[in-house]
């Protein structure tokens, strides 16, 4: 028995409709801001990930799926969105006068990491993700935060933090970095093995480490926000005020580094306060990479975006017992009772599907509280009943749910307007018609 890949999985039929709801929600939200959405390959050069990620992170050192192709390409299962993003933007002049400007876009889709597979970790995991390219108004990273809060307010995802923290720019960076190996290099026997090689290839990660030895040594370790150019230190503040102004909450938190190489300025991440997913409480993630484009080969232009991990907004909702969304009940339930009937139950499904209604049938010849059974299942509206009967009456059994009531109807005037049917059937205005004729 062949098997799924570790740390993968399939989302199957029961369970899709709440994808599709979460897919929902997020484009209407990003309808109202004016994301338009974008589709990019899901395998990308190698070369385009070391770049932008960066080659000592443990995104693409560690965790890429990285292949040669038949033609001697390397290759790489995109590991997250925005490299791609990026490309596809440089490639197709997405800066030229025809594009908006600034140009938003949003994707959804898998993303591929060798990681450790456990509750809300996978190795092949969904995001849903916004980029924004063109302008360095701090007010492109405030809406796009908010973006990012309606999304899980509108999908009811309750008790969540906001974290922002700034990177600054590259050289002051450079200049923070000296003093975390200033700072560390003493204590460096202290520190987990992780943290020593981070110390020397990417000092910044050793404060978001997760090791107890380490948190009590980050403790009094130099603060990003000491090393702020002046032009950061401002785009920072007015980020704060205009998140204040939106009566939005959030938490300035220092510690806050993310794993990829092309943040500067804003960062932030949105985490759940609930311990249910563990240690991934992580659902947003995101920030500013104003450098990128051009590292890539395009022209300078600034950046910012987020992405959200739709497994870890799922498991949220569960743990957080929101109402996950009904399916829809199935508006046309048809029952045939012996073998003859076949035909004329394929017919009424068929009529009642062209006139744009859903339906669904019995297929094996079932008992009829079976068939009742499964129409129950399915929350059908109207039940349709043809038995022996009925085949030779030409006449259809038309039962709605809804209020118990059962009619006869003609087959010929079902085939020909199913649709009057099911609104006479469904659509109860008895009432109303009795209030205007004042009874
Ligand atoms: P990231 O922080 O690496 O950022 O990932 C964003 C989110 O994807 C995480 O907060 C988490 O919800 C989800 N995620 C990441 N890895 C996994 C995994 N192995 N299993 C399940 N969920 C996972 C980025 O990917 C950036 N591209 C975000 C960004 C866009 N920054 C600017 N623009």
């Amino acid at each position: 028995m062949i098997q799924k890949m570790k740390g993968t999985e399939d989302i199957l039929p029961n369970e899709s409709y709440i994808w599709q709801h979460v897919e929902d929600v997020a484009k209407a939200v990003f309808d109202t801001y004016q994301i338009k959405e974008i589709r990019t390959p899901i395998f990308e050069a190698y070369e385009l990930f070391k770049r932008s990620v960066g080659e000592t992170t443990d995104v693409v050192s560690k965790e890429m799926y990285d292949f040669m192709d038949k033609g001697e390409r390397h290759n790489a299962l995109r590991p997250e969105g925005t490299a791609g993003v990026v490309r596809s933007y440089i490639e197709n002049k997405l800066f030229g006068p025809e594009h908006a400007n600034p140009l938003k876009v949003f994707y959804i889709g898998p993303m591929f990491r060798y990681e450790r597979p456990q509750a809300g970790r996978q190795r092949q995991f969904h995001q849903i993700g916004v980029e924004v390219l063109g302008s360095t108004n701090p007010a492109v990273d405030v809406e796009t935060m908010a973006s990012a809060l309606d999304i899980l307010s509108d999908l009811g995802i309750e008790n969540v933090t906001l974290y922002i923290n700034s990177l600054g720019k590259t050289q002051d960076r450079y200049a923070y970095r000296q003093a975390l190996i200033d700072y560390f290099l003493p204590l460096k026997d202290q520190l987990s093995e992780d943290s020593q090689r981070r110390l020397l290839e990417n000092p910044l990660r050793v404060l978001d480490s997760k090791n107890e030895r380490d948190k009590a040594l980050v403790v009094n370790a130099p603060t990003i926000l000491d090393y702020l150019s002046d032009e950061s230190k401002k785009h920072f503040e007015e980020v704060q005020q205009m998140l204040t102004a939106l009566e939005i909450p959030f938490k300035v938190n220092p510690l806050i580094v993310r794993g990829l190489d092309y943040y500067q300025d804003t960062i932030f991440e949105i985490v759940t306060n609930d311990d249910s997913i563990g240690a991934q409480s992580t659902l947003v993630g995101g920030g500013r990479y104003d450098g990128l484009v051009e590292m890539i080969g395009g022209p300078q232009t600034p950046g910012f975006g987020f992405a959200m991990g739709m497994e870890r907004l799922i498991l949220t909702m569960k743990e957080q017992s929101q109402d996950m969304p009904e399916e829809e009940g199935v508006d046309i339930y048809v029952m045939g009772l012996g073998q003859e009937t076949n035909m004329t139950c394929l017919k009424l499904v068929q009529a009642a599907r062209s006139e744009g209604l859903t339906a669904e049938r019995d297929f094996h010849d079932r008992s009829l509280k079976s068939q009742f059974k499964t129409a129950g299942k399915l929350k059908a509206k109207l039940i349709l009943t043809v038995g022996e009967r009925e085949l030779e009456d030409g006449t259809v059994q038309v039962k709605n749910q809804a209020n118990g009531k059962q009619t006869t109807y003609q087959l010929s005037e079902l085939l020909d307007d199913f649709y009057s049917c099911y609104l006479e059937q469904t659509v109860d205005t008895s009432a109303i018609d009795k209030y205007f004729r004042g009874e």
